[in-house]
C-alpha cells in the first residue's frame, strides 16, 4: 500500500493505491490552526480490511497529527457511518457535544519537553533585536532557535567548550541562513566575562549535560557551571532573562543539579525571581527547566 500526496492550491490531497490502482482519497484543508479533512474515503470494495485505519493514521502524521513538539488540530467533517465514525475515534476524534451533527475533533497536545517549556517562556519574554547567548550552544539547535527570536536586527553567541559542537552550531547556522545573526565560537562558559560587558545581555540559555552524540563522559559539571551562572548573572541587563535546563540520572548523577539549585535558591529575592519549575507527575531525574528574572 502506498499514499501519494498532492498539492492543489492551498490544499493537500491524498491518494491510497493497493498495486496500482486507486482505492481512498483524502483532501486536508488548513483553516484557522486546523486541517479539515474532506471527502474522507475508502473505496467499498475496499472497506473493512484495515486500509482505511492505515490511510486515516498516515493522513494525520503527514499532517502534523503525531507532531512530538506541536499541537495539533483535525476535524472530519462528515465522518460516515457506524464504520466510519470507529475509525474516528480510534484516532481520538470526539462527536460535537450533546450527539448533534457536525464535524468530528481531533485535539492533540504532545506531552511537553523541558527544552519546548523553556522556549515557549523565552518566546513570550524576549523582544526581537536583542543580544542573547547560548552559553552551552551544542549542536546548534537552541542557538537557531535564539536566532530566530532575535530576527535579523539581533545578535546570538553560541559558546561551547568542544570544537566539533562549535563546527556543528556553525554549520547548522548556516544551512539555516542565520549566520549574519548567530555564531558560535569555542569558549568555557565559566570565562563568559571574557565575552559580553556587564548588564549587556538579554538572556543567556544554559541547556546543561552531555552533547548528544558525542562523548557522554564529557558533561558539564558545578565547577564550571557555578562560575558561569555568575557570571552570566553580571551580564545580563536588568530585566534580562537567564534559563537554565538541568540533568540528573544516569552518567551525569545528580551533583550539578544540586549545586546548581541551591545556588538558584539562594540567589537575593530584592534582585532576582527565581523560578525552578519541576514536572511535578515524572520521575525525579527529569529535566528541570530553571528560570532567573533580573530585576
Ligand atoms: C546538552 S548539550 C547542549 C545542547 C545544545 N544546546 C543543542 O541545542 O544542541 C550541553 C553542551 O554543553 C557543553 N559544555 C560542557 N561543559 C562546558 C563548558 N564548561 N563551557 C561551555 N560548554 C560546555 C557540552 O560540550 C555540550 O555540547
Amino acid at each position: 500500500m502506498q499514499v501519494e500526496m498532492r498539492r492543489e492550491g492551498g490544499d493537500l490531497l491524498f491518494y491510497l493505491y493497493k498495486e496500482k490502482q486507486r482505492v481512498g482519497f483524502c483532501r486536508a484543508r488548513e483553516e484557522e490552526e486546523r486541517i479539515n479533512l474532506v471527502g474522507f474515503e475508502i473505496s467499498p470494495q475496499w472497506q473493512s480490511r484495515g486500509y482505511g485505519s492505515f490511510f486515516l493514521k498516515k493522513v494525520l502524521a503527514l499532517t502534523g497529527g503525531f507532531d512530538r513538539d506541536k499541537e495539533s488540530c483535525h476535524r472530519i467533517v462528515s465522518p460516515g457511518q457506524e464504520a466510519g465514525r470507529a475509525l474516528c475515534r480510534k484516532y481520538g476524534f470526539l462527536p460535537p457535544a450533546g450527539g448533534e451533527e457536525g464535524a468530528w475533533v481531533r485535539l492533540r497536545r504532545p506531552e511537553l519537553s523541558a527544552v519546548a517549556f523553556i522556549q515557549q517562556n523565552l518566546s513570550r519574554w524576549l523582544k526581537p533585536g536583542g543580544f542573547f547567548i547560548d552559553a552551552t550552544c551544542g549542536n546548534g539547535h537552541d542557538t537557531v532557535f535564539l536566532c530566530r527570536l532575535a530576527g535579523p536586527s539581533g545578535r546570538v553567541l553560541g559558546l561551547d567548550i568542544q570544537p566539533q559542537a562549535v563546527e556543528a552550531a556553525n554549520r547548522r547556522l548556516h544551512q539555516e541562513g542565520l549566520e549574519k545573526i548567530g555564531r558560535a565560537v569555542q569558549a568555557d562558559h565559566a570565562r563568559l566575562a571574557d565575552w559580553a560587558l556587564p548588564a549587556s545581555a538579554d538572556c543567556v540559555v544554559f541547556n546543561f549535560g552531555y552533547l548528544p552524540g558525542a562523548d557522554h563522559r564529557l558533561f558539564t559539571r558545578p565547577a564550571s557551571s557555578l562560575p558561569a551562572l555568575e557570571a552570566a548573572l553580571e551580564i545580563l541587563r536588568p530585566g534580562g532573562v537567564l534559563s537554565a535546563c538541568l540533568y540528573s540520572g544516569g552518567v551525569n548523577g545528580d551533583e550539578e543539579k544540586k549545586a546548581v539549585t541551591a545556588y538558584l535558591e539562594a540567589l537575593p529575592p530584592e534582585r532576582y525571581t527565581v523560578l525552578i519549575c519541576r514536572f511535578a507527575n515524572r520521575p525525579e531525574t527529569a529535566p528541570l527547566p530553571c528560570f532567573v528574572l533580573k530585576h
